[in-house]
């Protein structure tokens, strides 16, 4: 066995019982956003990562000079700054615990949905918007070391990620690639099968779309490849302790979480709005941009229109990373009702995203390669390799507020994560130029509109 198969045999070590291929779409559930919100805060769908006292811990990993800054620090600073270092948000109501991982009343930290799909903007977290600062990979070998150091166990994501990259800037993850890993190793009943060749592997990062904009969609992902549902959702606890059964016992509570992801509804622009641009703006973009994203205000319209890899230009290793095969297995699993819903197999390019709170979801494309709106209208203004500086929101070019770097970037392997470099693999931030045809005049008052949706 080489190290590959051996960390995934780790991972798969056991098989759970059958599923019956019925479902419980009739149960007379009334689904509900609250409830669904109480459950990705409150209910770990996963092994524990890790506990309480190894968390207090990580400062002791952390290079200098943050390493002096946490030892100096009082332990109400020290979750600050490991909050900020790994991108996690403090709960309104328990500041002590982050909306990115359940923590259980034995300490016990468990990974939810919102450690990518729970982010902050200014310091404010708006339902539904990515986590562009979490820090996985980072979290994730810092916590590797503060275990071993400390003698502590190593869990799933501890060994996983020594075969498998999780994210290699902040704020964007391998999470596709979890998937194809996840569901080789299951029949389309989802039952554990272990004697299969390891799947091809692609690895790349995604930046997780806004959950505002999901009941505007029929189907999910870049590609739109599969139609929405509650049983889509539910990819994310395929590790192996969770065996068939548990799909069964969990499917209502992900009708109520997908009551609340259709709840969301984008934020507004905080700011001040020239209305006069805005509404120059508003033509233009109807002539220029809404035969692919659709028109918005109240006679609103969205094509939903997957566009030829060839036509949009961006990074197509995401598309490419996802084979027919794939998404066919997928398509006759459990997760698809056994094929009773259409995906679509060879999408051939990117689903045209609907554009509401797009001020508030940078970075963007699929892959999070381009910072601002107004870079994505100045294709070559595009920065090569960038960081954002802090939490903050460039109002001028509404994004985030970035510096450009050199390469190559030095510093420590958290350090580097800091910086998006577009020279990478699945990370180009070339294409979708459709912007060059219009005049400065006309991309100034796109920029404005695009602030009112
Ligand atoms: C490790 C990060 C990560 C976690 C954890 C995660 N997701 Fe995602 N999610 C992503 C990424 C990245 C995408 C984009 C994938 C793509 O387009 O191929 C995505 C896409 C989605 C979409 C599609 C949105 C759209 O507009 O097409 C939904 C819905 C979603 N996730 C729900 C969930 C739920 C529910 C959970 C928990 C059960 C979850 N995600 C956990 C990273 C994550
Ligand atoms: C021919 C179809 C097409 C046209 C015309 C088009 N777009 Fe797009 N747009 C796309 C596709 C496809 C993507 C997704 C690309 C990706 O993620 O790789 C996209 C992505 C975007 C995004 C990023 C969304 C996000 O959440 O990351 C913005 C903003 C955007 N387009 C704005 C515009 C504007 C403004 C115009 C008009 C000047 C325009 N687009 C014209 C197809 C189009």
């Amino acid at each position: 066995m080489n190290r590959f198969m051996l960390v995934l045999a780790f991972l798969f070590a056991t098989s759970g019982g059958a599923l019956r291929a019925d479902d419980a779409l009739d149960s007379g559930l009334r689904p509900s956003p609250e409830r669904g919100l109480w459950l990705l805060l409150n209910k770990p769908y996963l092994p524990p990562d890790f506990d309480q006292q190894a968390f207090d811990n990580l400062w002791r990993v952390w290079e200098e000079p943050l390493h002096s800054q946490a030892e100096k620090a009082t332990a109400e600073e020290r979750r600050a700054l490991a909050f900020a270092r790994y991108g996690l948000t403090p709960r309104p109501d328990e500041p002590t615990k982050p909306m990115q991982y359940v923590v259980d009343g034995r300490g016990q930290w468990t990974m939810n949905c919102l450690a990518c799909h729970q982010g902050k903007l200014t310091g404010h977290a708006y339902p539904g918007l990515p986590n562009s600062h979490f820090a996985l990979e980072t979290l994730t070998s810092d916590m590797r070391r503060t275990k071993l150091w400390s003698g502590k166990p190593l869990t799933r994501m501890d060994m996983g990620s020594l075969v498998m990259p999780l994210g290699t800037s902040n704020g964007t993850t391998n999470a596709v690639m979890f998937g194809v890993a996840l569901m080789n190793y299951r029949d389309a009943d989802l039952n554990i099968v272990r004697n299969r060749p390891p799947p091809k592997m692609t690895h790349h990062d995604c930046d997780a779309p806004p959950w505002w904009n999901v009941h505007r969609k029929k189907r999910l992902y870049a590609d739109d490849f599969a139609p929405r549902g509650h049983r889509v959702l539910m990819q994310f606890f395929l590790v192996e302790e969770n065996g068939p059964d548990k799909f069964r016992e969990w499917e209502d509570d992900y009708r109520h979480i997908e009551a609340y992801i259709n709840s969301l509804r984008a934020p507004k622009y905080p700011f001040a709005i020239d209305g006069q641009l805005a509404e120059a703006g508003r033509l233009a973009f109807n002539a220029h941009c809404a035969e692919c994203h659709g028109t918005y205000g109240p006679d609103r319209e969205y094509p939903e229109r997957i566009v030829p890899i060839d036509e949009v230009g961006t990074d197509r290793v995401r598309l490419d990373a996802l084979s027919v095969e794939h998404r066919t297995g997928y398509a006759r699993s459990w997760f698809n009702h056994y094929g009773e819903r259409a995906i679509v197999a060879d999408p051939g390019g990117y689903v045209a995203p609907p554009l509401d709170g797009v001020w508030a979801s940078a970075p963007y494309f699929h892959n999070g390669s381009v910072p601002t709106l107004w870079h994505l209208l100045h294709a070559n203004e595009r920065p090569a390799v960038w960081r954002r500086v802090a939490d903050k929101f460039d109002e001028a070019r509404v994004g985030l507020e970035i510096e450009i770097a050199e390469t190559p970037v030095s510093g420590s392997f958290a350090q580097k994560r800091q910086y998006f470099d577009t020279t990478r693999f699945g990370k180009s931030a070339a294409g979708h130029l459709f912007p060059n045809r219009l005049d400065a005049g006309e991309k100034r008052a796109i920029l404005e509109y695009l602030k009112t949706l």
